[in-house]
């Protein structure tokens, strides 16, 4: 996105945001509240127009296309993940990931055997049936996580994903979105939390509507490599 401008009536949310994120990214997005990091995620998913400025995905400028054809594109390549968990009470984790394709045409059976695929993955094979009473905090945000990748979107966004939760479950959530970047899924994650910022091969720091500070990739730190084995 270049120049990106939003404005809520009196309110400027972002003035003059500029951000690229290539295809395989993992990025963090940090910065104060009300800096408009939210307003950023929301304009690079598509959820929301920009008031001025280009935005571009997978190629799309978004400008030139209509509701309909943004919704199509958005169907296609995006899951979001929000900071609350959005599971209908009393609804069994299954039934909650498989509606992620209601409105697909998918045939029921095929909606379940997809959601228990997305539920084991995000390490859930456990929890099929339980309900989001029977959740812990970490578990309900990742049947959201399943929900958000059961049409294997090649962008996922997520909105603060461990703000509700402690340290160890936000761990296991992280853990999880490192995975999914690993199996080749963009994701770009909004947190305040700057241990698990620091952590992710790249940050950007929003500040006042705009794009303060890119570190780029970094590159991760890794184990040294052994004398013997690096000749
Ligand atoms: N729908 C809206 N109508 C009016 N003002 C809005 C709307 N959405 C956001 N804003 C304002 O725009 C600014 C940026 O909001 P945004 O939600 O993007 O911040 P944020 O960085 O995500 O903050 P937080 O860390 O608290 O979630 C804030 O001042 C907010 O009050
Ligand atoms: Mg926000």
């Amino acid at each position: 996105m270049t120049a990106v401008a939003k404005e809520y009536g009196e309110v400027t949310a972002l003035r003059g945001a500029d951000l690229t994120v290539r295809r395989g990214e993992l990025l963090a997005v940090v910065g104060p509240s009300g800096s408009g990091k939210s307003t950023l995620l929301n304009i690079m998913g598509t959820l929301d127009r920009p008031s001025a400025g280009t935005v571009r995905v997978d190629g799309h400028d978004i400008d030139a296309l209509s509701d309909r054809e943004l919704s199509a594109l958005r169907a296609g390549t995006i899951g979001f993940v929000f900071q609350q968990f959005h599971l209908a009470p009393g609804v069994p984790a299954l039934d909650s990931v498989a509606d992620g394709l209601l409105y697909s045409g998918t045939p029921r059976g095929q909606r379940r055997a997809a959601a228990e695929r997305a539920l084991r993955r995000v390490g859930l094979g456990h929890r099929l049936h339980h309900q989001p009473h029977q959740l812990s905090g970490g578990e309900k945000q990742r049947v959201a996580i399943a929900r958000a990748v059961l049409g294997d979107p090649p962008l996922l966004l997520a909105d603060e994903p461990t703000g509700a939760l402690d340290s160890r479950s936000g761990a296991v959530v992280i853990e999880l979105l490192n995975e999914l970047h690993e199996a080749g899924t963009t994701v770009v994650v909004i947190t305040h939390d700057r241990d698990i910022a620091a952590t992710l091969p790249r940050e950007v720091r929003v500040r006042d509507g705009r794009v303060e500070h890119d570190s780029g990739v970094r590159q991760t730190p890794r184990a040294p490599v052994p004398q013997e084995a690096a000749r």
